[in-house]
């Protein structure tokens, strides 16, 4: 069957049934092809005229011809089309065709994050960076709103020579959107239109302008410049500053507007191909795709690419958590980045009785400053049939015009549906509140300030609640925490690497957004309040910290290598929290595993001189590959190479974290081999410290290693013994996990570099 076949024989049922164009839909698909260059017939000046050739060579009865969407020129030897069934057989037959995959969708996953990240103006990182000026940020996202005050270019020196990038015109877009901020801003949606996506129609701009506000939000975080006196309805007011505030920004529009958003893989590897082209030095990626092997997965293998240029990739970990293997973007060439919260939350103060008998704190986001004064409060008494706020348990008499006090958890639908003013909600969850959750004036209370609310309510009995709204508290604790989201490792294609990499803030931060878009949905309609500036959670929220430190780093290190950076970034993170425990997962309430927040959460300061780093370079992830035990084909798709040798396929990639996988036993034991470099003038003596739990036994190799200086390197070798059974085992994420840390501790110096040991049972052969 193909597609002339298919085409004449419905084209006979178009009048009566009305049906073709789905039909036909279905057997011509969007393909991703992979071509071998070294087989291009010389008389071809190009591969790009190569491949059209092959493209129109192809039979086209009937009038259906291929289209061509992409080629791509760094990131894969190959090109993206649409094709019929029996066009592709064709090409598959072919000299020079590698590999063909169907088209796939990906999809997305502040004021005071520098302070909280210990960034200051005059000290430390941000001076020594220049505030990054000189990097740029290549952000592939949902667009971007140049008119936004965090992309002004006020004092910015111009654009760097090397750049070679542009601004695309487009709906409400055109070249005098960009400036010495935003330098670059292209849209891909060819792949998406293919798939039947009309952006007229979905009110989406068919341009590298921001619909959603998500790619706005990210950039900003990145690189936004600072605007004083952002907040989210008075809520986290500050200067809103970003990461790396003199970066320049490229926005790379992908993700586009279809009831959720999403990304085709022809357009997010063309994104990616561009953004090399143009010459970024980082790029920043919210968004993924399904977890495939690492061929068939267009961030991984365009990130391949990127990471020989220098290029550093990083990316969010996914939304997927709190279970374990929900790892998005895994590829060990890529910075993975799972989200945190950070030491501040929102509040009101409520005040209870005419007088002021008793005044507390609680948690809330609702947007509007509302006069909440001397309002009746409504309580059951302890008469109640019903849990009171359970469904259908309040009687709107009872309480129309007054507050409601519920003393057994959140259900704002019961308390809008009854037509309540307002509530007061007694909780254990109101970490899990957002600020959507806040539509109308509600605050949420610890259990034990609920408790003497209650108390309060039974012996006053008839009396009223005064609130004031829009407080901002600073110094939570404990912070950070992993918020439940956040999705755990290990990655389910690639385990013998502990992913994800690091935690970074990602839990209500606040950056620019999309000024024409409802971000605060108020009352029982939910109609929706704009703003400039939005409060967003997500490990999308995480990746642009990261992206934006990372771009710190490489102004002051610009001789390292994307892994030398991320190496800096993981075995400097911290693992304690601000009450001096671990860092607990918000899930269980309890300290979290490496599992959850990899190495640790990002410290900017310290990264900045870690003293010694674990190096890689492409060769070492394709002996990992080759570890893997991927074949020749997969290996040549990732790495466009055609020669590479597996002699020393190893699973043991030298990484700044260690992994080690129990496959269906309790013991096991690894001899890990890793080398060091020194990234110090001076010489240095560094001695091993293992803090490993009983069920885990580490002898390193040499105990103690002397470097000479700057890149002297030197190798050692850690043998660990694991029994899951004995000792500090824990159940979580899915995996029972045993972890413990390698610490290189500088002898007569200030430098520790720390990485994480973990063992966790492999994915295999579970489903
Ligand atoms: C871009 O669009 C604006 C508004 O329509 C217009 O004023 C400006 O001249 C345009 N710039 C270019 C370079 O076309
Ligand atoms: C848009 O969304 C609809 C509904 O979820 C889906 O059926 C359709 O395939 C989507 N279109 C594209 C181009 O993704
Ligand atoms: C897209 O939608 C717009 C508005 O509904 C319509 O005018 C246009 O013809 C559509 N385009 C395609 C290619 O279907
Ligand atoms: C519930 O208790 C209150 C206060 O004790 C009393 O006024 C009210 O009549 C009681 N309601 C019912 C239905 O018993
Ligand atoms: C409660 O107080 C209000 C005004 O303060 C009053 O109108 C109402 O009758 C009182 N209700 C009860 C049950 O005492
Ligand atoms: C945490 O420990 C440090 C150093 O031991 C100490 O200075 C600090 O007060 C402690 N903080 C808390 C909240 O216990
Ligand atoms: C790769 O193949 C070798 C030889 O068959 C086998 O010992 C090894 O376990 C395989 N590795 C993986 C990761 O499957
Ligand atoms: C691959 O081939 C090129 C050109 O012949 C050669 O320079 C290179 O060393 C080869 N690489 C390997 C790993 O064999
Ligand atoms: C675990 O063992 C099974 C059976 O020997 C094997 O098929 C699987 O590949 C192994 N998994 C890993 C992650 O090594
Ligand atoms: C490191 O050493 C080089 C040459 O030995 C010297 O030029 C440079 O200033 C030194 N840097 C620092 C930070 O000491
Ligand atoms: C592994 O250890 C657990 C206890 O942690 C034990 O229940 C189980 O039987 C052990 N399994 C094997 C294969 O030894």
């Amino acid at each position: 069957m193909d597609c002339s076949f298919f085409f004449s024989l419905l084209y006979f049922f178009l009048l009566s049934v009305g049906m073709s164009a789905a039909l036909v839909a279905d057997d011509r698909r969007t393909y991703i092809i992979h071509m071998d260059k070294s087989a291009m017939p010389s008389l071809f000046p190009d591969h790009h005229s190569w491949y059209m050739s092959t493209l129109s060579s192809l039979s086209s009865l009937n009038g259906v011809l291929p289209t061509h969407l992409y080629t791509y020129n760094h990131v894969l030897d190959g090109f993206s089309a649409v094709l019929c069934r029996s066009q592709l057989d064709q090409l598959e037959k072919m000299s020079g065709h590698v590999a063909t995959y169907p088209e796939t969708f990906g999809k997305l996953q502040t004021t005071h994050t520098p302070k909280f990240l210990g960034l200051e103006p005059n000290v430390g990182l941000w001076p020594e960076a220049n505030f990054g000026d000189d990097m740029i940020i290549g952000v592939v996202d949902t667009g971007i709103w140049p008119e936004s005050e965090s992309f002004r270019d006020d004092e910015m020196p111009p654009v760097p020579e090397r750049w070679r990038g542009t601004c695309e015109s487009g709906v409400e877009f055109n070249s005098s959107n960009c400036n010495r901020k935003l330098i670059g801003a292209r849209s891909f949606s060819k792949g998406m239109k293919e798939a039947g996506l009309n952006i007229s129609k979905t009110d989406d701009y068919d341009s590298p302008r921001d619909y959603d506000g998500h790619g706005t939000h990210t950039s900003s975080t990145a690189a936004g410049s600072p605007v004083q006196d952002a907040s989210y309805f008075n809520y986290a007011k500050g200067t809103a500053i970003g990461m790396a505030p003199k970066a320049r920004l490229a926005m790379y529009k992908v993700l586009f507007f279809n009831y959720t958003y999403e990304a085709a893989a022809t357009d997010t590897i063309a994104a990616m191909d561009q953004a090399i082209a143009d010459g970024v030095d980082i790029m920043s990626l919210s968004l993924g795709f399904f977890e495939t092997p690492f061929e068939q997965n267009p961030i991984a293998v365009a990130a391949f690419t990127a990471m020989e240029k220098g290029i550093i990739v990083v990316c969010a970990a996914g939304n997927g958590g709190p279970h374990g293997f929900t790892i998005l973007n895994g590829a060990p060439w890529i910075t993975t980045v799972g989200a945190g919260t950070i030491d501040r939350d929102y509040a009101a103060e409520v005040t209870l009785g005419d007088i002021g008998d008793l005044t507390v704190s609680g948690k809330s986001i609702y947007p509007l400053d509302l006069l909440v004064s001397r309002v009746p409060i409504y309580f059951g008494y302890g008469n109640r049939s019903k849990e009171i706020c359970d469904d259908y348990s309040l009687d709107p008499k009872d309480v129309a015009g007054k507050y409601v006090f519920c003393d057994s958890g959140v259900n704002t639908f019961e308390t809008d549906r009854a037509g309540a003013a307002g509530a007061i909600f007694s909780t254990d969850d109101s970490i899990f509140l957002q600020p959507g959750d806040f539509n109308n004036p509600y605050v949420a209370v610890i259990p034990e300030v609920g408790n003497s609310i209650k108390d309060y309510l039974i012996k006053a009995k008839n009396t009223t609640v005064s609130i004031k709204f829009q407080l901002t508290v600073l110094g939570t604790k404990p912070a950070p925490i992993v918020v439940w989201f956040s999705s755990r490792g290990p990655d389910r294609k690639s385990p013998w690497i502990l992913k994800p990499d690091i935690l970074a803030p990602g839990v209500n931060i606040l950056a620019a957004y999309a000024p024409n878009r409802g971000i605060a949905p108020i009352g029982d309609d939910y109609d929706y309040l704009l703003s400039d500036f939005a409060l967003l959670s997500g490990t999308s929220m995480a990746c642009p910290h990261v992206a934006g430190i990372s771009a710190l780093l490489k102004a002051v290190h610009r001789d390292w290598s994307p892994a030398a950076i991320r190496s800096a970034l993981m075995t400097t993170a911290y693992v304690i929290d601000n009450v001096n425990g671990t860092i607990i997962d918000m899930t269980t309430g309890i300290a979290g595993t490496p599992l959850d927040y990899g190495s640790g959460h990002i410290d900017p300061i310290k990264a900045i001189d870690p003293g010694l780093v674990y190096d890689l370079e492409a060769q070492d992830y394709i002996n990992y590959l080759c570890g893997m035990n991927y074949t020749n084909q997969q290996i040549k798709i990732i790495t466009k190479r055609s020669n590479f040798s597996c002699d020393q396929a190893s699973l043991d990639l030298n990484y700044p974290s260690f992994m080690i996988l129990l496959n269906n036993t309790n013991t096991t034991s690894y001899i890990f081999k890793r080398v060091l470099t020194s990234v110090v003038n001076s010489s240095s003596v560094y001695r091993a410290v293992v803090n490993a739990p009983s069920g885990m036994k580490v002898v390193v190799e040499p105990p103690a290693i002397a470097f000479d200086g700057k890149y002297s390197t030197a190798k050692f070798s850690m043998t660990v013994e694991v029994d899951a059974g004995v000792g500090n085992v824990r159940i979580q994420s899915d995996s029972i996990v045993n972890y413990g840390y390698l610490s290189w501790n500088e002898v007569k110096g200030k430098h520790v570099v720390r990485s994480p040991v973990v063992a966790a049972f492999a994915p295999y052969p579970r489903a």
